[in-house]
């Protein structure tokens, strides 16, 4: 369903102190938004800051899980764990993962199903490279990515399922897309959906150096729902400023 959501990404930051000093001074000022506001967070947060955040109307999600529930896989963390202390939203194909640990289109699939199954909501990154933008095959590359990403879902798990489009030159650079690229490119991504279908009534977001700035001319184009922010979600102040964007 298409809602506006501004979801935090926080990466490797953020002790549990840290995470639950945030959430506290937070809360006060997102509470009147009438937009969703997730936060997510690393592993080790992801208990602290759910108790905190009772009461309150922030979501919170993980950043990373495996497909399978349980098994000999050494160091990974399951849906059915997440779910099991409450966890709603979990971050999944993010380019960090698929850059530095091997993430494929096949073990997002993989993932996104699994994750589905357990009752989390995935959050489905996308993007493309500045080599392949120069290229001329944003839309290609990120409409494929989609096309493998949603294989095998029904139009029911999109409704529990929200889209993040990030180009990745865009990441940590500072350097956003213009309002336009990004919307194009969000358009393209709801075409391919609604083909495949038969509905396009799905959260996408915009990602990449998201800040209180440009927020609003961003978030207020036609095919964008909101944004996936990372540095701009470690400071509570910035952050409730591109919640509150209208
Ligand atoms: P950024 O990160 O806002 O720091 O560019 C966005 C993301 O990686 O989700």
């Amino acid at each position: 369903m298409r809602r506006k959501v501004i979801a935090g990404n926080w990466k490797m930051n953020m002790l549990p102190n840290e995470a639950i000093d945030f959430i506290n001074n937070l809360s006060p000022l997102v509470k009147n938004s009438k937009n969703e506001v997730i936060i997510c967070v690393p592993f080790t947060d992801l208990f602290y800051t759910l108790l905190t955040v009772q009461e309150t109307n922030i979501h919170v999600g993980a950043q990373n899980m495996h497909w399978e529930e349980k098994g000999a896989y050494t160091g990974e963390v399951s849906g059915q764990m997440l779910k099991s202390i409450n966890t709603e939203y979990v971050i999944i194909g993010h380019s960090e993962r698929r850059q530095y640990f091997g993430e494929t289109d096949e073990t997002v699939n993989l993932k996104i199903k699994s994750a589905l199954k357990n009752g989390l909501k995935p959050i489905i990154c996308v993007g493309e490279t500045l080599e392949q933008r120069e290229q001329g095959l944003t839309i290609e590359v990120i409409t494929s990515q989609i096309n493998k990403a949603l294989s095998g879902l029904t139009t029911q798990d999109l409704s529990n399922t929200i889209i993040a489009y990030e180009p990745i030159w865009a990441i940590g650079t500072g350097k956003t897309a213009t309002k336009e690229d990004a919307n194009e490119s969000i358009k393209s991504i709801r075409q391919e959906i609604l083909k495949s279908f038969g509905t396009d009534d799905i959260t996408i977001l915009y990602g990449g150096s998201v800040n209180d700035k440009n927020a609003k001319e961003l978030f207020t184009m036609s095919d964008i729902d909101g944004g996936l922010v990372g540095g701009a979600s470690l400071n509570a102040e910035t952050f409730s400023k591109i919640v509150n964007f209208d």
